[in-house]
């Protein structure tokens, strides 16, 4: 087999395409190519000479399938030159796109991305949560009214429908206004006990500014189940903003009011950024409203198929993006969907 060695070789340097080549290529190391029958014949070889023919032919292999790739890196060159010189050459066309029409395979320059922030945060809230027996679920995007209002104790001429400026679609269903809606369907699919974050993108019809998104992140989360008390509430929220914001929090209730629980909350945390003397972030008042939680109510839960003579719970929903603002001291939320470069790359080497 040695002495066709040459004869290879040289048939390999004088494929003229790269389509010829990979035609040589099969025919001599494919499966069933000549050099790969040549490996095969090897065990039916008596046995003392098995080895060293074993040996050779090995090499033989190795030395092909180097030239192999060195002759197609030449070809891969050559059709690249000419697809740039071409005439019909469209320099605005990305370069990799040209490289593909060329049926080059260029290696793909490696640029290692980034987590964006609030997948960071994100991913550090699920790990908490999950770590206190909490089960991550997912919802639509695209909600019926009963999900996202009317199961939430919001019926339909509620005034807090006016606040959640919606996006309405011609079906009469919606882009979900918060993750609330999955409240519903996690009690729907699980009896109590039952503890579920609920991470996922919400929309409204905003005009965005400096602190409002038509696209944003919340996270949602529920418990119920017997005997469940605002204290237990409390110490969730205490736990969650102490692990989120990396530092023992000083927080207060406010008295809040939204539909699906009773009572319900708005927890502010001392601004991070003055220690609460006031500064323009908590505008002047020492304080930042983060997390707006309360008890279920009752209509809730039934409408969740609970019953709530025995059952309690609580829930509270956090804005996403809030949350890493105050994270990372980051004052325009339009930055987080910008697509800017020179914000996400900041983050090169967060994992967490
Ligand atoms: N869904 C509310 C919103 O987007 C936030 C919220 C408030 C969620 C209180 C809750 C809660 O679970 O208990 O405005």
């Amino acid at each position: 087999m040695h002495d066709r060695r040459d004869e290879f070789l040289a048939a390999i340097d004088a494929a003229h395409d790269l389509a010829a080549l990979s035609a040589l290529e099969s025919s001599l190391l494919g499966k069933s190519g000549e050099v790969t029958e040549l490996v095969k014949g090897v065990s039916r070889l008596p046995k003392e000479e098995r080895p060293a023919a074993g040996r050779a032919a090995n090499e033989l292999k190795l030395a092909l399938e180097a030239r192999f790739a060195a002759r197609r890196a030449a070809l891969e060159a050559q059709a690249l030159d000419a697809a740039l010189s071409a005439d019909d050459f469209d320099p605005s066309e990305p370069p990799l796109v040209a490289a593909a029409a060329a049926g080059v395979r260029v290696p793909v320059p490696r640029r290692r991305g980034t987590l964006h922030p609030i997948t960071i945060v994100r991913n550090q809230l699920v790990d908490l949560f999950t770590s206190l027996g909490f089960t991550w679920q997912d919802g639509p995007e695209i909600e019926t009214d009963w999900f996202n209002f009317a199961a939430l104790n919001i019926p339909a001429d509620h005034p807090a429908r006016d606040t959640q400026d919606t996006f309405w679609l011609d079906d009469g269903n919606l882009l979900r206004t918060h993750t609330s809606p999955v409240q519903i369907r996690s009690m729907q699919r699980f009896a109590p006990p039952l503890k579920v974050i609920v991470p996922g993108r919400c929309f409204r019809a905003e005009t965005v500014d400096a602190s409002h998104e038509h696209s944003f992140y919340q996270m949602e989360g529920l418990v119920v189940d017997e005997g469940v008390s605002t204290a237990n509430l409390i110490h969730t929220m205490k736990t969650c903003l102490r692990v989120i914001l990396e530092r023992d929090v000083k927080v207060r209730l406010r008295p809040g009011f939204f539909p699906f629980v009773e009572p319900g909350f708005e927890l502010d945390v001392n601004c991070p950024f003055c220690n609460g003397k006031g500064c323009s972030v908590c505008k002047h008042s020492g304080w930042i409203e983060i997390l707006p939680c309360g008890m279920v109510h009752p209509n809730v839960l039934r409408a969740g198929g609970i019953d709530p003579e025995r059952y309690t719970g609580f829930a509270f929903g956090m804005g996403l993006q809030r949350v890493v603002m105050l994270r990372y001291g980051i004052d325009d939320i339009r930055l987080f969907m910008g697509g800017d470069l020179r914000f996400l790359s900041q983050f090169d080497g967060v994992t967490r």
